[in-house]
């Protein structure tokens, strides 16, 4: 295996502050900066004072413009590898090699919020992968989303001014529920399949770790020999793509707004990398024309079942960031981050990309030179003959800064054959200018009618609910019976459902396609399940079981799940055996929303449980979430399910409900608890919770 090595780059640039006295910035030694200078100790501040004056003048600057998209995220550091050679696709050198670590960052990012919002807001989320190849960087800036709202860039401020808090009051905060942005969807049809997305629970990650990636636009691969294949990237999480329930969400944003930030943080710390494979969908040229969809349409996805997804490699994310402003903040992305071997198309999205991103990002880091920033810097050597502008960090000796030159020889030269250069793919085009969007860009239902049909029945539930939601929030009545009206050409149904919750008849017929093919790789049901995705809250008192809390927490932390003990207060719990167990959490820093899974062993403790009010809401809470709830002997008195007559069995009520007899076999309590954290959600009860949706 052969590792090539940013870390140690960054290494160059960091700097511990650990011994040592304090300095100013020109190195001068300072023995209090507690104190300004003073004439008198009551007098006024003299102006003389330039260590005050320039601890203060620091300060005021330590902030950056925000992102005016992506604002909000999170970054870690790690590497990727190949499983096995593709040099007949690409030339891409490290996807060529299988015995190269490629070093990565990686920064995940919601769209619509402001810095400091809340992470579980319902958005796409940015899945920005920055390789550091030894051919220079190369970046996939994608979404958890394969498709997007606008099919051609000169529209992306549009969406995101609509989609923004409104321009004249500042609301609302990283919220898509409200006029502006339904006001822009009822006037853009090509928004309703990236629409249909954001409505589902795609939009709700559980964790930046079970989120899956798209590269959306269709890239080419080239190889040796001139050969070119398109391709689409997709990130597939290796826990398997995991969401959160809408009333849950909202809870957490109050909660714990750092909820996504936080378990890719611990999880790193605590050795558990966040691990996803790259795959590819490989596409001939003979083969452009042969779908009903326009490849180069950013609007639509290309059907797994049509054009699998081959699994190329592995990223995996373990390194958490020494310093959020340094690493996080100042990463630059850019789709335009090519190496030889990937090439464009003229997917009119990704070619208005191309010229975003730079230029944006010039402006939030202050100058031309951020590619000189440390974690934005290749670790290969860039030699050119651009020089000075803001912050230029190198100094670039000699006389010479141009091209042609004899004075140095003619260096740096241009590349020659035999050395790594970007040679571009030639396509031939012959068009006419015409500021004109292509016919075969124009059917804007078929692919949501397909989502909408791979559904699992609890995911159009959940459809239904957010529709009624945002549109429920879109004061505009126009607005809303537009909205209802065009999704009659996503699905009868829906718009139906949709408009009894806002009062309203779809007005048409729609022109859904008659029979939508479904594809099962849409839906988050067929994904991969597994208790390494749990995290459980293990409620105690006084009392409690001492054999089965063991027998349990044993069992969780086998399966690769973990736990966290939950009571009224820190310290010692006495259990039944006369030992203690640690409380690190209690009712008022912990809530069921933050875990995945209740747990109450049986014992005396039940008894103080059931006249605790924290206790109850915090079993039924999670039951209501559709989560595993393990409930030893009485605990099982904690738990008020609620029915409507007649619509479920009580097998579906009890779906994911684990009990044990206060005798019980505790270890065959501990491997049902198991079992039943290793399926998910029991979305098998959504008829016995009142008021809670999927
Ligand atoms: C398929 C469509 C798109 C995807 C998947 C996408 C994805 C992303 C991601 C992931 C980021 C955050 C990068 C980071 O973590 O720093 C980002 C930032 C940004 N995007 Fe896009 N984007 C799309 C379309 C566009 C378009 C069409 C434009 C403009 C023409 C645009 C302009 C920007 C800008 C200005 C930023 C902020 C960059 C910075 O300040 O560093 N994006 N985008």
């Amino acid at each position: 295996m052969r590792r090539t090595n940013k870390d140690g780059d960054l290494e160059k640039d960091r700097v511990r502050h650990m011994a040592g006295n304090l300095t100013t910035n020109q190195g001068v030694g300072v023995d209090n900066t507690d104190d300004s200078l003073k004439a008198g100790k009551r007098g006024p501040t003299l102006m003389e004072d330039f260590i005050f004056r320039e601890k203060i003048t620091h300060f005021d600057h330590e902030r950056i413009p925000e992102r005016i998209v992506h604002a909000r995220g999170s970054g870690a550091h790690g590497h990727f590898q190949v499983y096995e050679s593709l040099s007949h696709l690409t030339k891409a050198h490290f996807l060529s090699d299988p015995e190269l670590v490629t070093p990565v960052f990686v920064r995940f990012s919601t769209v619509a919020g402001f810095r400091g919002s809340a992470d579980t807001v319902r958005d796409v989320r940015g899945f920005a992968v920055k390789f550091y190849t030894q051919e220079g960087n190369y970046d996939i800036v994608g979404n958890n989303m394969p498709v997007f709202f606008v099919q051609d860039a000169i529209k992306f401020p549009d969406v995101i001014h609509a989609v923004k808090p409104e321009p004249n009051n500042e609301i609302p905060q990283a919220a898509s529920a409200h006029d502006t942005f339904w006001d822009f969807v009822a006037n853009t049809p090509e928004s309703m399949h990236n629409v249909m997305w954001l409505m589902s629970p795609r939009a709700l990650p559980r964790s930046y770790r079970m989120m899956e990636g798209f590269g959306i636009h269709t890239f080419r691969f080239i190889n040796a020999q001139g050969e070119s294949q398109f391709v689409k990237f997709h990130w597939k999480p290796l826990l398997g793509v995991h969401s959160l329930v809408w009333d849950e969400a909202q809870k957490i944003a109050g909660k714990d707004p750092d909820f996504n930030r936080r378990d890719l943080w611990e999880n790193i710390e605590n050795g558990m990398p966040a691990e996803f494979e790259l795959g590819v969908q490989l596409l001939d040229p003979k083969d452009e024309f042969k779908f009903d969809f326009d490849i180069l349409d950013c609007s639509k996805l290309w059907p797994e079942e049509l054009i699998p997804v081959r699994k190329i490699g592995k990223l995996t994310l373990n390194r958490n960031v020494d310093n959020f402003f340094a690493e996080t903040e100042q990463v630059a992305f850019c789709p335009a981050n090519v190496v030889p071997g990937i090439d464009f198309t003229n997917d009119p999205m990704l070619q208005g990309r191309l010229f975003s991103y730079l230029d944006t990002q010039i402006s939030r880091l202050g100058g031309p030179n951020f590619h000189q920033i440390p974690i934005n810097r290749p670790i290969v050597p860039v030699n050119n003959n651009q020089r000075d502008g803001m912050h230029r960090m190198t100094i670039d000796a000699g006389q010479t800064s141009y091209h042609p030159n004899a004075l140095n020889n003619n260096e740096p030269h241009s590349a020659t054959e035999g050395e790594s250069r970007f040679e571009h793919y030639q396509v031939r085009i012959d068009g006419n200018v015409i500021r004109e969007r292509s016919e075969s860009f124009r059917d804007h239902f078929s692919q949501p009618a397909m989502f909408w049909n791979s559904m699992a029945a609890h995911e159009q539930v959940h459809i239904i609910d957010a529709f009624c939601f945002e549109l429920g929030k879109c004061l505009n009545v126009n607005t809303r019976q537009t909205l209802v009206n065009m999704l009659t050409n996503v699905n009868a149904d829906l718009a139906k459902a949709v408009g009894d919750g806002l009062g309203l008849k779809p007005e048409g017929k729609g022109r859904p396609s008659p029979n939508p093919m479904a594809s099962p790789a849409l839906s988050m049901d067929n994904t991969v399940k597994s208790p390494k995705t749990s995290k459980t809250a293990v409620i105690i008192e006084n009392g409690f079981d001492k054999a089965q809390f063991d027998a349990v927490t044993t069992a969780i932390t086998k399966a690769g799940g973990v736990f966290d003990v939950v009571s009224k207060k820190l310290g010692p719990v006495p259990s039944s055996d006369k030992g203690t167990v640690e409380c690190r959490k209690t009712y008022a820093t912990a809530a069921s929303v933050l875990y995945d899974a209740v747990f109450v062993p049986s014992g005396a403790h039940v008894d103080s449980l059931k006249t605790s009010g924290d206790a109850r809401h915090f079993v039924n809470e999670t039951y209501k979430h559709f989560k595993t709830v393990g409930l030893g002997g009485d605990a099982l008195g904690l738990l008020k399910t609620e029915r409507a007559k007649g619509t479920v069995s009580e097998s579906d009520v009890m779906a994911g409900v684990v009990t044990c007899e206060a005798r019980g076999d505790a270890l065959r309590f501990a491997d049902d608890y198991v079992a039943a954290l290793a399926k998910g959600r029991h979305f098998e009860r959504s008829n016995a919770v009142i008021g809670v949706s999927a």
